[in-house]
């Protein structure tokens, strides 16, 4: 396949998809060129780095970045490449560079802006090269657009397209609603991050995410193991703590528990899934925190702010928020079939310690690795991308309550009472098919 023969309505109509798009490598490749690295792509968040010369690294679509707070304050986003013989310059996953990077193969150095700061015998070596400080060469290159929103820093490699504000249109509710839920409406990233390998093409993961009937399946056991120790503890105190909850709901819900929350498609593919679980316990530090909550924004505000019914929201290509529970996790495709996710969760600023206490219990019971929520899913992950591989059928079916979605304002919303409609995915689809398409 060429790219000039690539016509992505080959791959998608508005109810199923070929499998290729999972499975082939050159698909792959143009993903990265025409999504990837054109869209606005999460970085990370600016309090990952909160000092002059602190940096992280990071992949966005092919490209391995360096994402630095420079000594003026502001974020810089750089290719992570040496503009003498290519070597990263920096090859951590965070640190501090000091006043300046300095290349660990010959000393070229450079400031946080990526601009050049000297080469080794540069008047006796480079004479008439035209190398030098004047040759834009000579910097390491920076990503041709940064914007942070609120702290969450996001990059696009393209110098044209949409601002950031129009790309997250309305679905930065998440992003608000999660600094809102601070009293200072600020939040702050808890290091470190979890990082995961699988087996699988990006977009089964983001698939996955808004996938409201999936839940009731494929982590019913889990589930029903949680419920048990829930109901014991229960007959035994009164109450379980709430982080029981976080994996019985699983299994307690049924589908039409599920059907009952709206998912939503929004323009440029984001997605989401609506608030399932009961995260308004009545609990001495949890009332402190509405008290909190109710001093920083009054009363009819606070209530807004925690009862804004956003369970996912999944930002395309790959940056999946939780606002109720400060969950951020961060898709970066490695492959067509292998992905890394980057798992974090967040600190509300001026929240009591056992606001935060439930997001660290969330973050370890159903996002970590080490959790059977995450195997559950894992496994799906692996079974989708070898089936896929199968020439057992080459489609992929997004029919379910196809034909009844629903538009308000501009987001597509799933039918009345039918919350698991593969809605969502048919979003995705139709975002890809439209980036493919430029
Ligand atoms: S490769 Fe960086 S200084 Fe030579
Ligand atoms: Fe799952």
């Amino acid at each position: 396949m060429h790219d000039h023969d690539f016509a992505a309505s080959d791959y998608v109509e508005p109810d199923r998809v070929r499998r290729e798009i999972y499975i082939d490598p050159q698909l792959f490749e143009l993903e990265m060129e025409r999504i990837h690295e054109q869209i606005w792509i999460y970085c990370g968040h600016a309090t990952q780095v909160p000092h002059s010369g602190d940096y992280c690294t990071f992949q966005l679509g092919r490209q391995p970045m360096i994402m630095i707070r420079r000594a003026d304050g502001e974020v810089s986003v750089l290719y992570n490449r040496c503009p003498h013989r290519g070597a990263m310059i920096c090859g951590n996953h965070q640190g501090n560079t000091g006043k300046f990077f300095k290349c660990s193969y010959h000393a070229w150095s450079f400031r946080h802006d990526g601009s050049l700061l000297a080469i080794p015998m540069l008047d006796s070596a480079y004479e008439g090269t035209g190398w030098g400080a004047d040759n834009p060469d000579c910097r390491m290159k920076a990503a041709a657009r940064v914007e942070n929103y609120r702290g969450f820093i996001f990059a696009s490699l393209a110098d044209e397209g949409p601002s950031l504000e129009e790309f997250l249109g309305k679905a930065r509710i998440a992003l608000d609603n999660m600094c809102d839920r601070s009293p200072e409406g600020e939040i702050e990233i808890v290091p470190n991050c979890y990082r995961v390998v699988q087996r699988s093409n990006w977009k089964i993961f983001i698939e996955n995410q808004i996938d409201a009937l999936h839940p009731s399946v494929t982590h019913q056991s889990t589930g029903a193991a949680a419920r048990e120790i829930e109901l014991e503890i229960q007959k035994k105190t009164g109450e379980a703590p709430l982080s029981y909850h976080m994996l019985s709901a699983f299994a307690t819900l049924t589908v039409e528990d599920w059907n009952a929350f709206e998912t939503k498609g929004y323009p440029y593919g984001h997605t989401s899934v609506g608030g399932y679980m009961k995260l308004r316990p009545r609990d001495p530090e949890s009332l402190e925190y509405e008290r909190l909550l109710t001093k920083a924004y009054g009363k009819e505000r606070m209530e807004e702010i925690l009862d804004v019914p956003i369970h996912h929201m999944m930002f395309y290509p790959g940056l999946g928020i939780q606002p109720q529970l400060q969950q951020l996790r961060v898709v970066r495709p490695l492959s067509v079939d292998r992905m890394l996710t980057e798992i974090w969760y967040f600190r509300l600023k001026g929240a009591p310690e056992a606001i935060h206490q439930r997001a660290l219990d969330y973050y370890n019971l159903v996002n970590s690795p080490a959790t059977m929520i995450n195997a559950d899913d894992m496994e799906n992950f692996w079974k989708c991308q070898q089936g896929l591989g199968s020439k057992g059928n080459s489609w992929v079916s997004f029919h379910r309550h196809f034909g009844h979605d629903l538009e308000r304002e501009g987001v597509m919303v799933s039918p009345p009472d039918r919350g698991t409609s593969e809605t969502p995915m048919r979003n995705q689809i139709q975002a890809w098919k439209k980036y493919m398409e430029a």
